[in-house]
C-alpha cells in the first residue's frame, strides 16, 4: 500500500512552502513599508531589488504551484491508514484546496495588478511579457485584492502548520511522514 506522497510531489511542497515564506514576508514588507517608506530607508538601489526579488519569488510560485498541480494529479494519494477522523478529515482537505487555489490565483493576481499598472513583470533580470494593457483603476484594485489574499494565505498556512504539528508532536501518528522528504 502506497503511503506517502510520491518523491517529487514531497519536493515540491518543501519547495513552496520555502518559497512562500520569501514571497510573503517580501510582500509583507512591500505593503508596511508603501514605496515611499521603502524608498526611505532602503534607498532606490534596495527598494529596487526589494520589488524584483518579490516579484521574481513570485513567478518562481508560479511555475512550482502549476508543476505540483500536476504531480498531484498523474500520482496516487496515499490513503490514511487509520482514517482521520472526519472533522479532521473535512478540515484539512478544505484548507489545502483552499490553499491551492490561493497560491494560484495569488502570482496570477500580482501579475496582472503589476501589468496593468504599467510596471515591469520581472524574473531575476528578465523582463516577461505583461500580456494585459495598461488600466490604472484596474491595477488598483488587483493590488488590493492581492493584498487581501495574502492575509488569507498567511491565515491558511498557520491552520495547516498548526495541524502537521498536532499530528507529529501530539498525535505523534504517521501524517508527517506522508510529506517527509527522508
Ligand atoms: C505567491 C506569490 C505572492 C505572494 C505571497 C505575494 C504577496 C504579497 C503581499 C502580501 C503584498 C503586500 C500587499 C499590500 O499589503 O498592499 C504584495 C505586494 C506586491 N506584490 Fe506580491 N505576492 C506574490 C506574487 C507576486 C507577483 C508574481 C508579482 C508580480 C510579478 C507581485 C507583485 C507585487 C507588487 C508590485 C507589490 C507591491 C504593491 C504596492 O506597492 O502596493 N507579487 N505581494
Ligand atoms: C508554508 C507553506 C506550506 C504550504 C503552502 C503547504 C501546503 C500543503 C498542501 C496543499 C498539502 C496537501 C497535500 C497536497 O495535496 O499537495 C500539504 C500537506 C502536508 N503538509 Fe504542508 N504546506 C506548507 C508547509 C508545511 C509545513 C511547515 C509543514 C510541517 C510542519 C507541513 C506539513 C504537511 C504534511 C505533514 C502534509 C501531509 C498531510 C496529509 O497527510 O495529507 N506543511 N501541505
Amino acid at each position: 500500500m502506497i503511503d506517502r506522497y510520491a518523491y517529487p510531489h514531497r519536493l515540491l511542497h518543501w519547495g513552496v512552502a520555502v518559497v512562500l515564506l520569501f514571497s510573503l514576508s517580501s510582500g509583507l514588507t512591500l505593503g508596511f513599508l508603501g514605496f515611499e517608506g521603502a524608498m526611505e530607508r532602503l534607498g532606490r538601489a534596495g527598494t529596487d531589488t526589494l520589488y524584483t526579488l518579490h516579484k521574481t519569488a513570485g513567478v518562481m510560485m508560479l511555475g512550482l504551484m502549476t508543476a505540483r498541480l500536476i504531480t498531484r494529479l498523474i500520482y496516487v494519494v496515499p490513503v490514511h491508514e487509520p482514517p482521520l477522523p472526519p472533522f479532521q478529515h473535512v478540515l484539512s482537505t478544505a484548507v489545502h484546496h483552499l490553499l491551492y487555489v490561493a497560491l494560484l490565483a495569488m502570482p496570477v493576481l500580482g501579475w496582472l495588478a503589476t501589468a496593468t499598472g504599467g510596471f515591469p513583470v520581472q524574473f531575476f533580470q528578465f523582463n516577461l511579457p505583461g500580456l494585459v494593457g495598461e488600466n490604472e483603476a484596474l491595477s488598483q484594485q488587483l493590488f488590493v485584492w492581492h493584498g487581501w489574499l495574502g492575509w488569507v494565505i498567511l491565515g491558511l498556512v498557520v491552520l495547516h502548520i498548526c495541524g502537521a504539528l498536532y499530528h507529529w508532536l501530539i498525535r505523534r501518528d504517521g501524517v508527517m511522514t506522508r510529506m517527509s522528504l527522508f
